[in-house]
């Protein structure tokens, strides 16, 4: 078991929305997949990341094509943003709430935080059939997406999109070990 889990961790590899199909992850794999993210190591336990499925996709499709045309795109740019929000089957933003004036715990640990939570909800989700890649860019600043999803303090980190891989999607990939990447100080 942990070393096929351990294999197809080594072997993952993201796969962007055009090498993506349905099914989308259930409720379900949503639910098991935040206990993986939730696992992830948290200085004084402060859940500085949530998760949230964005199930009304057109609206975001709106909030970016908007988003698109305040940042000065033009309709061919506007459109294109908003394919952003339709093309994966499945979309969740990642919303992180970072304290900036936390004594014991700097900025930089909570962002490690919430990377690691992010890692670990894909992978779970990608151990469990699926596949997706996380993205970010001006749409995580998109003023409508950030009045919709984040309460005071938050901001969107990314995006993380994801469905199943198409037939054609590229395999899984071997990654090159650099020896400077692991060394031991003895
Ligand atoms: C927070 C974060 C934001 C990212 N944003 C983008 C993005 O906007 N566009 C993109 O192509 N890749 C983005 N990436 C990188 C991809 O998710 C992915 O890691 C990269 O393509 C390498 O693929 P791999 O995960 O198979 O190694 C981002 C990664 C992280 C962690």
């Amino acid at each position: 078991m942990h070393d096929s889990v351990l294999e197809r961790v080594t072997l993952r590899r993201s796969l962007g929305a055009k090498y993506l199909t349905t099914p989308a992850p259930s409720k379900e794999d949503y639910a098991e997949a935040l206990t993986w993210a939730i696992a992830a190591p948290d200085h004084c336990h402060l859940s500085p990341a949530r998760f949230v499925v964005i199930e009304e996709r057109q609206k975001f499709a709106d909030f970016f094509e908007a988003g698109a045309l305040a940042d000065g795109a033009d309709q061919e740019g506007a459109q294109r943003a908003r394919s952003k929000a339709l093309k994966a089957p499945a979309m969740v933003a990642v919303v992180a709430k970072i304290d900036e004036h936390n004594e014991r715990v700097p900025t930089h640990e909570q962002w490690m935080t919430v990377g690691a939570a992010t890692s670990n909800f894909l992978a779970a989700l990608e151990l469990k059939g699926f596949a997706g890649k996380i993205v970010s860019g001006s749409s995580t600043h998109y003023r409508d997406a950030v009045d919709a999803l984040c309460k005071k303090g938050e901001v969107i980190a990314c995006w993380i999109m994801l469905g199943t891989a198409k037939p054609d999607a590229p395999g899984a990939e071997v990654r090159s070990i650099y020896d400077e990447l692991l060394t031991y100080f003895s």
